[in-house]
């Protein structure tokens, strides 16, 4: 399964990508305004930078609503470096516009994925990653890791190439769920991937090895 850090805090993707697990990131308009980080300009040089960290593709979500907004958005993404995946959003034009641009092998993101047969019209158009949200379906007690499995099936029913992006994952569980459905990505915040990192008979073990080396030196 690939690893995305879901941010734009530059320290952060920094961190993940210098542990050498980290395949992607992604961003969303929310994400980029907790860093700070507004205005079109701001926002586009902050893709580049953000590209020059990682070595994996990297979402870019459009802002428009419309099929001629999201396909000018778009294209400007795109040009701005070829790890921009573009990021559409799950509504009538957007899956238009990720038809227009899997035709032209631009890469996309189909995003606030909720439902299979959401998940099923991304793939129709092509789109390169679909992301469901599971925490925000946990949220209101809906399972999410449920719609993962769904669209797993469905997926392998018709071996389509859509990749799943799990989204809105919020802690190490969700991940080891994720994995064990089958979801081709998972992104998440940096805590996410941590915290698998963690365990106190490695920590314990570790304290009892180094000690007894001590002792023999
Ligand atoms: O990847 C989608 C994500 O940014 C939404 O996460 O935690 O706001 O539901 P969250």
């Amino acid at each position: 399964m690939k690893f995305f850090i879901d941010t734009a805090n530059l320290d952060q993707i920094k961190e993940a990508q210098d542990m050498g697990i980290l395949d992607g990131v992604t961003t969303n308009p929310s994400l980029m305004a907790k860093e700070g980080i507004t205005g079109t300009d701001n926002i586009m040089k902050h893709y580049v930078n953000i590209c020059k960290i990682v070595d994996g593709d990297v979402s870019a979500e459009v802002i428009s609503t419309d099929f001629d907004g999201m396909v000018r958005e778009g294209e400007a993404l795109a040009e701005l470096h070829d790890q921009i995946v573009i990021k559409l959003p799950m509504i009538k034009d957007g899956v238009k516009a990720c038809k227009y641009f899997s035709d032209r092998g631009i890469k996309t993101n189909v995003t606030l994925v909720f439902s299979p047969g959401q998940a099923l019209l991304a793939a129709k158009a092509g789109a390169t990653y679909v992301s469901p949200f599971i925490g925000r379906l946990d949220d209101i007690s809906t399972d999410g890791l449920n719609l993962i499995a769904e669209i797993r099936h469905i997926y392998d029913n018709y071996a389509y190439e859509t990749q799943i992006l799990a989204a809105s994952v919020r802690h190490t569980m969700h991940v080891i769920d994720c994995a064990k459905l089958g979801a081709d990505v998972m992104t998440g915040p940096l805590s996410s991937i941590t915290g698998l990192l963690k365990h106190p008979l490695t920590d314990i073990g570790l304290e009892k090895f180094l000690a007894d080396y001590k002792k023999g030196n």
